[in-house]
């Protein structure tokens, strides 16, 4: 039996990634990665520290000297920018909506990339993201592609804001996951792409417990 293996869940937004990353990692006893996470955070300083979003030098400087840390906690997963816990501040409309732009740097990404690929060394964990199975964790025993409708997307990130108490309409949700759909795919460094060994996975029709299940199934075939 391979315990630890590590399994790479790419998709776009509200593809549903994170939540079901999380009861699929809970179960097995393994470590959540969100990597989005990571990025927002990033985002988040730099908006904060008003640096120029296509500054890539600035950003990279500023990203050096940062430190971003991912705690498991009762309320899910916290994420601490420089000790400071910026959970919350993250999910923001204005971090949603300049993140792609933060993202498409090349040396973002290398320093994120880097960082990431430390936290999974050891195996046991799953991690998402956009480009986990094509460049973070090339060798992960199991790789999930992720998708759903447009409309169901948007829908479920109306839901997700109204739990947060963020106000939003599911025609500009829509609309903003279209573009940062875009943004993601068509990015010179590290796009959204489907790996070829990774498996597809409509999650449109699915409830959120089925597409665990799915993916719960898969990896246990794969530690077998
Ligand atoms: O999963 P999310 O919506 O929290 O991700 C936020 C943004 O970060 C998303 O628009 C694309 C970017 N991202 C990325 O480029 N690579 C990753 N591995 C994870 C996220």
């Amino acid at each position: 039996m391979k315990k630890n293996i590590q399994i790479a869940i790419d998709g776009p937004a509200g593809a549903g990634k994170s939540t079901i990353a999380k009861i699929v990692a809970e179960t097995l006893g393994f470590t959540y990665i969100d990597t989005g996470a990571m990025y927002r955070a990033v985002t988040y300083k730099a908006l904060k520290q008003n640096i120029h979003l296509d500054d890539e030098t600035k950003l990279a400087e500023m990203l050096a000297v940062s430190t971003i840390d991912l705690k498991p906690s009762e309320k899910g997963q916290l994420v601490f920018l420089d000790g400071e816990n910026v959970s919350a501040e993250i999910r923001s409309n204005e971090v949603t909506s300049s993140v792609s732009q933060v993202a498409a740097h090349a040396r973002v990404r290398e320093l994120l990339v880097a960082e990431q690929q430390k936290l999974a060394a050891n195996g046991g964990v799953v991690m998402d993201g956009r480009d986990i199975a094509t460049h973070v964790l090339k060798d992960a025993e199991l790789k999930i592609f992720m998708s759903a409708t447009v409309e169901e997307r948007a829908k479920r990130r109306f839901i997700d804001n109204e739990k947060r108490g963020i106000k939003s309409s599911i025609e500009t949700l829509k609309e903003e996951i279209a573009l940062r759909d875009k943004m993601d795919s068509e990015r010179e460094a590290s796009p959204l792409i489907q790996a070829e060994d990774a498996l597809f996975l409509d999650t449109t029709d699915l409830s959120i417990d089925e597409a665990a299940q799915a993916i719960l199934k898969l990896a246990e075939e794969k530690m077998a």
